[in-house]
């Protein structure tokens, strides 16, 4: 390897919000969606000369910033995407709550999810329905006839997570198809969230954005993306929302106005270096993660009271703690001295959410603090 991924980097005492949650006690944070890797060395020599120019002023995005961008989703994904159709963004949870906004209906989404994906509508005077993801064979899948059923005539968005955070399923092409053919014939406008493009791990799968289905799906569709999972740069507040059809983007970038504040400067040349000069330290960290994944699943799935599904995509695990008889798994475990995010913040209680994008130390002392609180909780109920 030629990245140091191994390296336990002290964020504790810091504006790390992972870890300050837990100041002065012995949790290790394996919640929040970032990672305990420096983001890649281009992105910090890039970073560094925007900084020693020493001039911050309002910003704007620049020619080889756009190219950077494009050239990416054409490599990646083979998909073309006109410079037009960006529309910048401070992040990503802002580009849903504005999709709310602008696409002037009820919103549709599945469950688990990202808890944005539920408290968007609300905060954004939407009616929410939601419908249960079905766990069948092991393997997080959709349930149309219940998508169907839970429509209402005023429905006119879903809000897709793909990758989706939690249950890291990357969507096939045959369900991206069949979600694109649902949402056709229901007219529904597509809001979909790929923050987690770049961490597909399971090798010989790649991502196919929902937009580039085909022409129609395109139209309906606003496409969130930005580098900050990939790369972890998510403090540097940079994202940006794909929308080719000109009246959907023109009421996303209205309901923008006046609220939505620009990119940061500093994430803006953070992306241009991420997109463009940083393969080689992707490949290795995918190589890292695979490895991390391979280890939750192979410890998860051999202790009492947990099961978990394969991850196919992102540095998070879903994990049925139900078999703990516990009513706040999480709480147990931040007890046992391991920070998780907690099911119900997703919709489904019982379950938590484990980060694994951190050095092997760190997560392989999570893991036995977690298999001994499972010995206990086993002990306890005998
Ligand atoms: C699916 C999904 N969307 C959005 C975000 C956050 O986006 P941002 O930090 O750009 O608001 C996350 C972070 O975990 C996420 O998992």
């Amino acid at each position: 390897m030629s990245f140091d991924f191994e390296r336990v980097i002290d964020r504790r005492g810091g504006d790390s919000s992972k870890w300050n949650k837990y100041a002065g006690r012995d949790v290790l944070p394996l919640w929040v969606a970032d990672m305990d890797f420096t983001a890649p060395p281009a992105v910090l020599a890039a970073l560094e000369k925007r900084i020693a120019h020493g001039c911050f002023g309002y910003a704007e995005p620049w020619p080889t910033l756009v190219a950077s961008v494009l050239d990416h989703l054409e490599r990646a994904y083979a998909w073309r995407v006109d410079p037009e159709w960006l529309v910048w963004l401070p992040g990503l949870v802002c580009g849903i709550n504005v999709a709310c906004r602008a696409a002037g209906g009820g919103v549709l989404t599945a469950t688990p999810v990202y808890p944005p994906f539920l408290s968007a509508p609300r905060l954004s005077g939407r009616a929410l329905v939601t419908v249960p993801l079905r766990l069948a064979n092991e393997r997080w899948t959709w349930d149309f006839a219940a998508l169907e059923a839970a429509l209402t005539p005023d429905t006119r968005l879903l809000l897709l997570c793909h990758p989706h955070n939690p249950v890291g399923r990357a969507w096939t092409a045959q369900e991206l198809g069949e979600l694109a053919a649902f949402c056709a014939r229901r007219d529904l406008i597509v809001c979909s969230d790929e923050i987690h493009c770049g961490l597909i791990l399971d090798a010989g799968r790649s991502h196919q954005p929902f937009a580039s289905l085909d022409a129609a799906s395109a139209a309906r569709c606003i496409t969130l993306m930005a580098p900050s999972k990939t790369f972890n740069i998510p403090g540097l507040g940079c994202a940006f929302a794909v929308i080719s059809d000109p009246d959907l983007r023109q009421r996303f970038v209205g309901a923008m106005r006046g609220i939505v504040p620009d990119p940061n400067l500093l994430g803006l040349a953070a992306t241009e270096a991420a997109y463009r000069d940083c393969d080689a330290w992707h490949h290795e960290l995918i190589a890292t993660l695979r490895a991390n994944r391979d280890r939750v699943e192979a410890v998860v799935g051999g202790l009492p009271g947990l099961a978990m599904t394969h991850v196919e995509a992102t540095y998070l695990a879903w994990i049925d703690a139900r078999g703990l008889n516990m009513a706040d798994p999480a709480s147990y475990f931040e007890d046992a001295g391991v920070g998780l995010s907690r099911g119900s913040d997703f919709g489904l209680p019982g379950w938590v959410r484990l980060n694994f994008g951190c050095p092997r130390t760190t997560l392989d002392a999570a893991l036995e603090r977690i298999a001994k609180a499972c010995s206990a909780c086993s002990a306890l109920s005998r």
